[in-house]
């Protein structure tokens, strides 16, 4: 019996010394240390041994058991320990290794353009509305006095979703909804897309922007167009620039103008962007038809309104010089770099 349990210590020494994980040393400890395990089955036998042996070979058992375990416990701690050592080396961080530099982008043109318009405008008491790009016919053209077969329908190149939903062609929806929700005094500007059914070149796309404007109150008069418009010029383009307001014709306003401002390129004194006239034409304006009031649930003999409505791209352009559209929608890096 004392034989056979030095053997087994032995045995389990040379088992252990071959192994370096910790699975298999767990299966080990299960075949000699566990309830069914070699060492156990020993010292259960110990009943059968005659009275005078049991405590000298109990003592050897208990010993060998001991030894085991021992041994087991420090090759599970060496185990560890070599583990943790590999865990540190692979985390390992080089402080000195140089960072990463990360490229800053830098705002679309148009969104610059777009920030300083609004700041403008509500630098003078304007909010900022919004409406659907996806829009009913009745806002886009009904409910701004451009009836069915109105020849004004033709103008504008319509992208049509289904009888009576298209993409919007311009910003003026946005009035109606606006006046619809909210009573005098009206003040807003709209940002927004908008969409034509254009041929791409330098000057035309199928989506830009325009920025729409409302005002509507009790007195509102030609006079306040012109003065909000000539200031916002003079805020955007520079105190220098001149207005001059040329009759036009829109359906929803009436009298309706086109503003010209001086040539930003050439101060007026006449160059190839304004076509020689020292003009240049960025807006289109009015005082807001009776009849819109009313789609829009306001009182015209009560109250009267101005609108207008610019190209945001067009504006973009003259600002920065930008000769070409296409380059405000292919986001080339190196040309919005330069803003
Ligand atoms: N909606 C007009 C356009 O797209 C611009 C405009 C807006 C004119 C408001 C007058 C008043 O051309």
């Amino acid at each position: 019996m004392k034989e056979s349990l030095l053997r087994l210590k032995e045995e389990v020494l040379k088992e252990l010394s071959k192994i370096s994980d910790s699975n298999k040393l767990e299966e080990i400890r299960l075949k000699y240390l566990g309830k069914k395990g070699e060492i156990t089955k020993i010292l259960r036998s110990m009943g059968s041994l005659a009275p005078e042996e049991r405590p000298v070979i109990g003592q050897i058992a208990n010993e060998v058991r001991e030894d085991i375990e021992r041994a087991i416990f420090d090759l599970k701690k060496k185990i560890e320990n070599k583990l943790k050592e590999e865990k540190i080396k692979r985390e390992y961080i080089d402080i000195t290794v140089p960072g990463r530099k990360r490229e800053l982008g830098t705002k679309h043109p148009l969104t610059q353009v777009l920030d300083e318009i609004k700041d403008i405008f509500i630098g003078m008491g304007f909010k900022i509305a919004e409406g659907p790009e996806m829009e009913l016919d009745y806002y886009n053209f009904e409910a701004l006095n451009i009836p069915k077969n109105h020849p004004a329908r033709d103008v504008q190149d319509t992208f049509y979703i289904s009888e009576n939903m298209l993409l919007r062609t311009h910003t003026s929806p946005v009035e109606v909804r606006t006046m619809e929700k909210s009573k005098p005094p009206i003040r807003i500007i709209s940002p927004g897309r908008v969409y034509r059914s254009d041929e791409v070149d330098a000057t035309h796309s199928p989506v830009f922007h325009q920025v729409e404007g409302l005002v509507v109150d009790k007195g509102i008069s030609m006079a306040d167009l012109k003065g909000i418009l000539s200031t916002f010029a003079k805020r955007f383009f520079g105190e220098h620039t001149k207005t001059k307001f040329r009759p036009h014709h829109f359906p929803f306003t009436e009298p309706s103008a086109e503003m010209d401002v001086t040539c930003v390129a050439c101060k007026g004194v006449g160059c190839r962007v304004c076509k020689g006239t020292g003009w240049i034409e960025i807006l289109g304006a009015g005082m807001t038809h009776p009849k819109v009031l009313e789609y829009g649930g306001i009182d015209p003999e009560e109250y009267t309104g101005f609108a207008f409505g610019m190209g945001l791209d067009r504006i973009t352009m003259l600002k920065y010089g930008i000769d070409d559209l296409r380059l405000l929608f292919e986001n080339d890096i190196r040309f919005l770099k330069q803003f």
